[in-house]
This record gives C-alpha cells, structure tokens and sequence, in this order.
C-alpha cells in the first residue's frame, strides 16, 4: 500500500514568525477568530504578544482560555459553545499541546456535529465535513501540534486519555516563533524538550517508519540533541534550535506514528495528571532499552547524531548501550528524574499496564509487547 504523508500547507519559522498572522488572516479572508489560549499563557501576556497583532491590524476576535494541561472533555465541550456564540470562521490557537489539541476537536466537531458528545472522535477517522480552519502558534517546543494530525483529549470520568488521528485537523498554518516559547520555566522547557525527542526516537523506530520519516526523526534528534541544555538555559540558540527540531519530530512522528512509551505516557497523565512530557521523558531509556533489539541498526544512527565518537566500530551491543546512555544523560543534565518513585502508586501498575496496552500507540511500537512487559518496565521504575 502506498504512504500518505499530511504536512502544514504553510509554516513560518524563526523570531518574529508571529509577524505573519494578520496578514495570513487578511489573506484568508477570515472575518473573526476564535483564539483558544490557557489561563497562564494569558497571565504571563504570552497570548497578548499575539492579540497585539490582530488589535493592531483591527482583526476581530475572541478569546476562550478555560483549557486546562491534559485537556478534558469539558474543555473542548466550553470551547464549542464559545466558538459558536462568538461567530468566528477560524482559529487561533496558541499555546502548547492543551491549546493546539483542544482547538483541534473544536474545528472537527464544530463542522461535524455528530462527534458532539467528544468521546466518539477516538481513534482514526477522516472527517466527512473538514475542520474549522486553524492557525497555530506553539508556546512550548514539544508536542508540535502545529503540524500534526493528532491530538488528546482526557476522559477524566473513565481516568484516561484518547488519541483522536483525522488528516483534516492539521492546521493550515503554523508559525513557530521561538520568542513565544522565551518565558517557558527550565522544568517545563526540559519536559516538553524531552517529549520532543521522544516523538523523533519512538517515530524513528516505529513499525510504520520508512524512508521518508527517518529523514525528519534523524535531523530532529541531532536538532534537539545539541539544543535542548541551552533551551533549558534560555539561550536564545538552544531556543531557536528546539522550535525547528520539535517541528521537523512532528513531521515525521505525524505520519507514521509512536510506540509504548507514549502509551504508558499517557496512563500516567490520565491517573496523576502527570505533565506529558516529563512522562515520556522519565519512560524513555528503559523503553529504549526494552526495543534495542527490535531496532536493526537505528541506534548506532541515533548514537551518532547525539554526538557518541566511534560508532562504527561499535558491537551492535555497545551502540545500542551507548544511544541509551546519551539519551539518559541529556535527561539527566536538564533535570529529569530517572524513575517514577514520585509518581506511580505500586497497586496501580497492572491496571496501568492494562490501559496501556490498549493505547492507540501501542501497535506503532516496533516490538509486539505483552501487559507483563509493560507491567515489568513500569516496576522497574518504581
Ligand atoms: N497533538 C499532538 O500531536 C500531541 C503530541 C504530543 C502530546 N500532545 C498532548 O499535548 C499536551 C501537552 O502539551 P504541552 O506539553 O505543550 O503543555 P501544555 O499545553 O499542557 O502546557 C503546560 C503548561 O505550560 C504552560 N506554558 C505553555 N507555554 C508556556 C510559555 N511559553 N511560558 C510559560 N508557560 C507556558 C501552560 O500555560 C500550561 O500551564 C498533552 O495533553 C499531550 O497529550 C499532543
Ligand atoms: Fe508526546
């Protein structure tokens, strides 16, 4: 069968990419936006370098910012109804996964009505009616929403998150200016840094992966490999270096999908409201280390572009261990912890293994895994 493969029609890149959104909405002929934000970006006045823009350029809009991280049901069903009453055509979204995600299921729904209830958009669709269209402006540099067909939303009654996949959900623009992601926290900086290069290892890996996806996994982990310490620092480098390397992640993770450590990611946030990214990122050595064998000859490549000397002298053994090992360390060097001691109540781990397994980036995972194995690599964390 052949490969489908949906990027952005446009995307600008760089300081001062936000610069483009008047225009870009002149040039729709848009007549009003809904701008769906989250009530610290709107604090912060990370929002208001945007709204600035549309003032400016006397663009109608409104703003919907009750989105919470991990964006529940509730918020997409508030965001519908502020969507509707405001009479907007399109959509702002700024801010990080929550915003861009929660955009994304008020765009489907609001065309295509008999997804209302939210729960039903689960899993992969192509939506009969399109999207309302979207233009993104990501403030954390992770999930790189903006250019993928993806998002999550939270069922917080059923404790657990679903991943919704429908081509017609990416936003028509993206723009990816590092001055948005400036007044990040180092934590949240390093947790969004680390998912970033879990989507480029997991879709670098993945079952799905071919020509094409390695192409944009392996620059996005050299990009974010030799950026994120200085992001973390806020240099304004490491900044620009982790916007470009999460985006070109998010090209190819986009299209052919992830594996268990998202899986198991996901749990976690659905039963502790763990942050994603700090999720992913704790997950990702031993999940690594769990699908060394199953991998051919990709971590020798991803111990390469992470800047490991002598690869190609290496015992598939010792390049494996030494990918693992680099990836530990940049976790480690920007904070992360290396288990799940804080996290994870021991009488959960079979009922989280158990949701896990079900995930919809399970059957990306490059290795058939059991609920046993998964309930193995969460132990061995805790
Ligand atoms: N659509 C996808 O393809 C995709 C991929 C991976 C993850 N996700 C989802 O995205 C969500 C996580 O998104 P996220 O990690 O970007 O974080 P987030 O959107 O949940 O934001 C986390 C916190 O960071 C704050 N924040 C964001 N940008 C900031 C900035 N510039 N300055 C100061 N504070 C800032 C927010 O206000 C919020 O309080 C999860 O629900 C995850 O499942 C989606
Ligand atoms: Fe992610």
């Amino acid at each position: 069968m052949a490969n489908r493969f949906v990027l952005n029609g446009v995307s600008y890149h760089g300081y001062g990419a936000i610069q483009a959104v008047s225009e870009e909405i002149k040039d729709h002929h848009f007549q009003k936006a809904l701008v769906t934000s989250d009530p610290d970006l709107i604090k912060f006045g990370v929002t208001k370098k945007v709204t600035d823009l549309l003032d400016e350029a006397k663009i109608a809009y409104e703003v919907f910012s009750k989105i919470q991280p991990n964006p529940t049901i509730d918020n997409v069903k508030k965001g519908l109804e502020a969507f509707k009453n405001s009479g907007a055509d399109c959509i702002v979204a700024i801010g990080g996964g929550s915003s861009m995600d929660t955009a994304k299921a008020i765009g489907i729904v609001a065309k295509n009505p008999e997804f209302s209830d939210i729960r039903s958009l689960e899993g992969a669709i192509v939506s009969p009616n399109g999207c309302v269209p979207i233009l993104a402006i990501p403030t954390t540099a992770g999930t790189a929403a903006e250019v993928t067909i993806n998002y999550v939303i939270t069922d917080p009654e059923k404790k657990r998150k679903f991943v919704c996949v429908d081509p017609h959900d990416i936003p028509i623009i993206a723009f990816v200016d590092p001055d948005m992601m400036a007044s990040m926290p180092a934590g949240l900086t390093a947790a969004t840094g680390m998912d970033a290069l879990t989507h480029a290892i997991e879709g670098y890996i993945t079952a799905g992966a071919w020509e094409l996806s390695d192409m944009f996994h392996l620059k996005a982990i050299e990009v974010i490999g030799r950026s994120l310490r200085g992001a973390v620092k806020n240099e304004k480098e490491g900044r620009e270096g982790m916007a470009l390397g999460q985006y070109i992640a998010g090209m190819g993770f986009s299209n052919v999908g992830l594996g268990i450590d998202h899986s198991m990611a996901h749990t976690l946030s659905a039963y502790y409201n763990t942050p994603h990214g700090k999720a992913c990122a704790i997950l990702l050595p031993p999940v690594m280390a769990f699908n060394a064998d199953a991998s051919g000859e990709k971590y020798r490549e991803i111990a390469r572009v992470l800047g490991v000397k002598d690869v190609d002298s290496m015992s598939p053994k010792e390049y494996r261990q030494a990918a693992i090992d680099a990836v530990a360390q940049l976790g480690k060097d920007v904070g992360i912890p290396d288990n799940l001691k804080d996290i994870v109540k021991p009488e959960d781990i079979p009922s989280l293994a158990r949701d896990a397994i079900k995930d919809a980036c399970t059957p990306g995972n490059p290795k058939p895994v059991t609920v046993e194995e998964i309930e193995a690599l969460f132990r061995s964390l805790i």
